[in-house]
């Protein structure tokens, strides 16, 4: 894909990966950006970060957990960029802990950002894209939990294996159709998603959010498959295919019941 000039929208832009991308496809790719999230004052920040290079950002607030405001987030990137090339679907959110923390409320908000808003924005963005004939592309970002079960993130590694499957199958049926549709399959990444102390254990596995953006941009930007970044975890997930079933899921599982034991643990001793 070549991005200079042309307009990309990119979902869940105020934080972590979602904005990391955005910044490097306005700064590095010469693309426009409309930049989709909650957060107003951050997209403010990020027009501001870029405009002076010259690239234009159109920050756009929906709540995606509401299908009204998604399709107005749509209708609001056609109108301010006048026609997109591509958008990177990547508003996502996780609980990681015992499942039963998860109350039902938490679920569906999760269902609804992680899986039926990239559902709704593909239906919408892909037809557009094929009717613009620029053979645009979509990324969807899923993550590595999509590709294996990953114990105490249960619902959101669901979220993210549906969206493997449904990008997957996408790529497929949209060969010989004038656009792309890449999913990005990250593991651990220093994101406000993985801030709080139930991380503290496990910092040592995260990837820095610039160094994943632009592997996942270089992805996208190949109209890759299935893109996983880092070496590390292209090596998990290639073992993942040879090992027996429940052996990666099994050692992540020790892994992350430690990591939330040790805090238990380190709260009682202080008495938090
Ligand atoms: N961090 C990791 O270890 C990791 C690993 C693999 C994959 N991923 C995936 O990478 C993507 C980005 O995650 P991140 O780590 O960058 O997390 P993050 O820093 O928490 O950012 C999440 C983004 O999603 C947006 N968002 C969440 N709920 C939303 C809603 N209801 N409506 C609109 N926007 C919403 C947030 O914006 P507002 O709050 O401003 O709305 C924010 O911009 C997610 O899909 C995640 O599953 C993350």
């Amino acid at each position: 894909m070549d991005f200079r000039g042309r307009w990309v929208m990119v979902t869940g832009a105020s934080s972590g990966l979602g904005l990391e991308m955005a910044r490097q496809l306005g700064r590095d790719h010469g693309a426009n950006v409309v930049a989709v999230a909650r957060r107003l004052e951050r997209l403010e920040a990020l027009k501001e970060e870029l405009e002076p290079a010259g690239v234009q950002v159109v920050p756009v607030t929906a709540d995606l957990t509401r299908q009204e405001e998604v399709d107005s987030a749509f209708e609001r990137a056609l109108d301010a960029s006048g026609g997109l090339y591509g958008a990177v679907l990547n508003a996502g959110v996780t609980h990681f802990g015992d499942w039963r923390e998860l109350d039902w409320d938490g679920f569906q908000r999760m269902l609804a950002t992680n899986v039926t808003s990239v559902v709704r924005l593909s239906s919408l963005v892909l037809p557009h894209l094929i009717e613009r004939r620029e053979n645009g592309g979509v990324m969807l970002v899923s993550s590595m939990a999509g590709l294996a079960p990953v114990p105490y993130q249960a619902a959101y590694s669901g979220t993210k294996a549906f969206l493997v499957h449904y990008g997957c199958s996408l790529w497929h049926e949209l060969r010989g159709e004038q656009v792309s549709l890449t999913t990005f399959a990250p593991g651990g990444i220093q994101t406000e998603m993985t801030s709080g102390d139930r991380f503290d254990a496990l910092r040592g596995w995260l990837m820095p959010v610039d160094r994943c953006a632009r592997s996942g941009l270089d992805g996208y930007r190949k109209r890759k498959y299935l893109h996983v970044p880092g070496v590390v975890y292209k090596v998990l997930s290639a073992l993942n295919g040879v090992a027996p079933e429940p052996f990666a899921s099994s050692r992540v599982a020790a892994q992350y019941r430690a990591s939330l034991e040790a805090l238990r643990r380190a709260k009682a001793e202080s008495g938090s």
